[in-house]
């Protein structure tokens, strides 16, 4: 009661003081006419909030300092690292594996090797490769791994298919080869067919002789899929 009653009361102050206004000098950094002065501060500071926790989602990009490449590490220079739809569903915390956080995103993509350690031979500066299994943290320019979670990549594929081979290639020929055994001339139908998974089921499928009849939703983009 008594902050309002001081609010009402400086509030009359300041009307009070606005008719001045015109003729007041211009504020300084240190005016000698303070909202002290006219006795409204304490008024105004009735209306701050307490102080408040809060999750902060923020997309950052960071300065990584430099690490050591130990005798088994290899230090990869990424060259492409796509946005797959886990890494989405991950940032989102709704994918079953979830990362130690802070955490880097981007589960494959492809990199040139930069630097090996002491002890590595299967691989040297220049060749291509990818994670495999998948890791956590592609989407980065340098990633210093054990030897063992990279494979070597033909030099010659593009990029872009190097890039994005390890998701969604490998869970279309399980879906081939793990529920049923398909012959030459046999038929599968798949729906959701314009997605990355049924584009390969489709290549897939049709280098083996098999027919694919191919369900999608109506679009206006249909003539790019065709
Ligand atoms: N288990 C695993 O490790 C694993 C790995 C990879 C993928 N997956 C799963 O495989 C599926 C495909 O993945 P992806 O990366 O290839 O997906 P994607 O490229 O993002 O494609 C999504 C597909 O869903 C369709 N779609 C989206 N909303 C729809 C709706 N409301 N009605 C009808 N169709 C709809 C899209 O059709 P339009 O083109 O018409 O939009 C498109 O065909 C996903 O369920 C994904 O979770 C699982």
């Amino acid at each position: 009661m008594a902050a309002v009653a001081r609010a009402t009361a400086s509030s009359r102050a300041l009307t009070k003081s606005l008719p001045l206004l015109g003729r007041l000098p211009k504020l300084s950094s240190a005016p000698t006419h303070s909202a002290r002065a006219l006795g409204i501060v304490r008024a105004f500071s009735a209306l701050v909030s307490p102080p408040s926790r809060a999750v902060v989602y923020e997309q950052q990009v960071v300065e990584v300092p430099p690490v050591l490449v130990k005798e088994n590490d290899v230090c990869v220079r990424m060259l492409a690292a796509p946005i797959n739809p886990s890494d989405i569903n991950s940032i989102e915390g709704v994918y079953p594996v979830r990362p130690q956080l802070p955490a880097v995103r981007g589960r494959e993509g492809v990199g040139e090797v930069h630097l090996v350690g002491s002890a590595v031979k299967d691989l040297s500066p220049g060749d291509l490769v990818i994670p495999s299994p998948l890791s956590f943290g592609t989407w980065q320019t340098y990633i210093v791994k054990d030897q063992s979670v990279w494979q070597k990549f033909d030099k010659n594929s593009p990029i872009e298919y190097a890039a994005t081979i390890s998701i969604n290639p490998p869970i279309a020929l399980r879906m081939l080869e793990d529920y049923t055994s398909l012959e030459p001339r046999d038929s599968i139908v798949q729906n959701g067919a314009t997605s990355m998974v049924g584009r390969c089921l489709i290549q897939i499928v049709k280098s083996c002789g098999i027919h694919s009849i191919n369900v999608i939703r109506d679009r206006c983009s249909l003539e790019s899929f065709q």
